[in-house]
């Protein structure tokens, strides 16, 4: 009785050519391509949609200038989808939109749709590490990826203008399940009990609701570093990465870009279930990341000839 994930996020951007020059770096795959909307999706088929700022066709924005615009949950059968919607269906402002699909505002103002998910799992083999005495990779070499083909939309990160309104709502409405939590600051949820640590995090931010950074998955710790570097290579610059979040275990790299605030390639986040404990934490800067680079890692750094961009796009 539970949503899966997310199936697609929406857009809207005031420069869609950039925006289609970054997707086209950031390893998902274009559907279609026209002068007033992008569509690409991942190695699962969740959609990344992309939209002109002031295209009729798109909600309300929650915050000024590019940001997400929607974003679409999915269900795993119309079953679930009803058993969802069900919950939904009192709340002001519930609609079908033109499109058929179900639509609410969360307490942020942000529309959220739904729909029996569109997204095939996909089984990855990450790369499995040897230590003395445990030979987990027998006869075969670690990769190192030449660029990163995020595999789903693992989750967004919301700056809540009422933190106790969107933490009831998402638990209590759409059924999320709470992983960890900052006690009144912020609250990491996963759509399924048995499922990864967190499909959104919520943060207090009263005043000023929005987007903190939408996060895509990779394979593996592999993955991370080599499609961060070839982000770097191409001139995207770093937010802040690679790095290692202690909440929630992963590795992570975030990068500024045009669509939204940052976009975060992540791996190795820890899978819950039921016996899982959530834990409350002091909010304190060593929790964001164990470690992290500053600036990221250029791209020109490395020795081979090969880690040099000869595009002429990459830093200097
Ligand atoms: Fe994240």
């Amino acid at each position: 009785m539970s949503l899966m994930g997310i199936d697609a996020v929406v857009f809207g951007v005031p420069d869609m050519a950039e925006a289609k020059r970054f997707l086209e770096d950031w390893g998902v795959t274009q559907v279609s391509a026209t002068a007033d909307k992008l569509v690409y999706r991942t190695r699962d088929g969740a959609e990344v949609i992309v939209r002109p700022i002031d295209a009729a066709a798109l909600p309300p924005a929650i915050e000024a200038g590019k940001t997400v615009r929607e974003v679409i949950w999915g269900a795993a059968s119309q079953k679930e989808l009803d058993e969802t919607l069900a919950r939904l269906k009192s709340l002001d402002g519930y609609h079908v939109g033109p499109d058929g699909l179900p639509r609410v505002k969360d307490p942020n103002g942000m529309s959220l749709a739904f729909r029996v998910s569109k997204r095939t799992p996909v089984k990855v083999e990450p790369t499995m590490p040897n230590a003395p005495g445990s030979h987990n990779r027998v006869n075969q070499r670690s990769p190192i990826h030449a660029q990163a083909r995020p595999i789903n939309i693992g989750h967004v990160v919301l700056f809540a203008n009422d933190f106790a309104a969107m933490r009831e709502f998402y638990t209590g409405k759409l059924g999320f399940h709470i992983s960890d939590e900052y006690p009144n600051h912020g609250v990491f949820m996963r759509c399924q009990r048995v499922g990864d640590h967190h499909n959104t995090f919520v943060l207090n931010r009263p005043g000023k609701p929005g987007i903190n950074h939408v996060a895509f998955t990779v394979t593996d710790i592999h993955e991370v570093i080599g499609g961060g570097i070839a982000m770097s290579k191409k001139g995207w610059k770093t937010e802040i990465g690679p790095g290692r979040h202690p909440i929630s275990s992963a590795y992570f790299w975030y990068f500024e870009n045009p669509l939204a605030a940052p976009l975060e390639y992540y791996a190795d986040e820890d899978f819950c279930t039921e016996d899982w404990k959530p834990q409350t934490f002091e909010r304190k800067p060593e929790l964001f990341a164990e470690w992290a680079i500053v600036g990221g890692i250029d791209g020109n750094t490395r020795r081979q000839a090969s880690g040099i961009d000869k595009s002429g796009r990459g830093h200097a």
